[in-house]
């Protein structure tokens, strides 16, 4: 397995899913459920952030 290209492909999910709940914010109708949203979104955000530090520590070693 080529574990940097796999990080890579799922770096690519965590974007698009960070998209489609920025799309979803757009048409919510409740502030509890934005406030939700915005939730899940930043999490994407950080597992965005942990896979590309996850690649950089593979590539250094
Ligand atoms: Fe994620």
């Amino acid at each position: 397995m080529e574990w940097v290209t796999f990080l890579k492909v799922m770096i690519e999910d965590e974007k698009a899913a960070i998209q489609k709940y920025g799309l979803a914010l757009e048409a919510a109708d409740s502030e509890e459920l934005k406030r939700a949203l915005e939730r899940l979104m930043h999490e994407e955000e950080f597992h965005v952030d942990f896979l590309e530090q996850e690649i950089r520590r593979l590539q250094a070693s």
